[in-house]
């Protein structure tokens, strides 16, 4: 059994001064049950990691470039985040997708960036309202996960987060018949792609406006393993309720 996984993704959003934010997160627990990772704008990497070297908490980044090095400017390669602490990186997630066009074949690409850097890979994946709406959202997500997903993954190297595009920074959630609806088709997919052994070990997150009040709700859907949460994961005061939710949903 995989231990589940409350990821934090700070966007672009964060400077010195939010290192305090991290170390209360830290300081809150010696030796949590569960994983907690923070994704972090790729220039507090290096100070994170220096200020969290004791500590239980994991440091990533938000994304990286297909190569590992070479001509392309203000662009980070996956061995330059692990040089600076980062343990994960976010991959494939939808503001990416739909600001900078990254289809799901760039995404593979960078994922197998990672890898080779020994990055976990933290692959988002979800529709918007539209697709939904046209009843499109199991063959978006299908698509997506097929073709994001590089032969290198595993369950050890690999996450999944289910972000529906219309949930993230909204306030809404999909509801738990939503969530369960396309986590129990990821799992088959996976299962499918992966067999029965490494299918079911994957963490299955599911992102887009988490809360501390309605964690407790969204970790009780089957095959959710964690949370990739972003507002709420900028401050110890609202990211920590989460932590505990997840902690006791186990
Ligand atoms: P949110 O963002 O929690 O602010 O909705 C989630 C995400 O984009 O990962």
């Amino acid at each position: 059994m995989q231990r589940k996984l409350a990821a934090g993704n700070w966007k672009m959003n964060g400077t010195r001064a939010s290192l305090a934010e991290l170390e209360k997160i830290a300081a809150s627990r010696k030796a949590p049950a569960i994983d907690v990772l923070l994704c972090l704008p790729a220039t507090l990497l290096s100070s994170a990691s220096a200020l969290l070297a004791e500590s239980h908490l994991m440091i990533g980044a938000q994304d990286c470039h297909a190569e590992p090095s070479g001509a392309f400017t203000g662009d980070l390669g996956a061995p330059m985040l692990a040089d600076a602490g980062a343990t994960a990186v976010i991959l494939g997630h939808s503001e990416r997708r739909a600001a900078y066009g990254e289809t799901s074949d760039a995404v593979r690409d960078k994922a197998r960036a990672a890898h080779a850097a020994g990055l976990t890979a933290l692959i988002c994946l979800g529709e918007t309202l539209a697709e939904r709406e046209a009843q499109r959202a199991l063959d978006i997500i299908t698509e997506q996960l097929e073709t994001s997903l590089p032969d290198t993954a595993t369950p050890e190297t690999t996450v999944i987060a289910y972000e529906p595009v219309w949930a993230i920074g909204t306030g809404l959630t999909a509801d738990p018949d939503q969530i369960a609806e396309v986590h129990g088709h990821l799992r088959r997919l996976l299962t499918r792609r992966f067999g029965t052994e490494q299918g079911p070990a994957f963490r299955l997150l599911y992102g887009g406006s988490v809360k501390p009040d309605n964690a407790a709700a969204i970790f009780a859907v089957p095959d959710v393993d964690g949370a990739l949460v972003g507002g709420a994961s900028l401050t110890a005061a609202a990211f920590l309720p989460i932590v505990t939710a997840l902690e006791d949903s186990r």
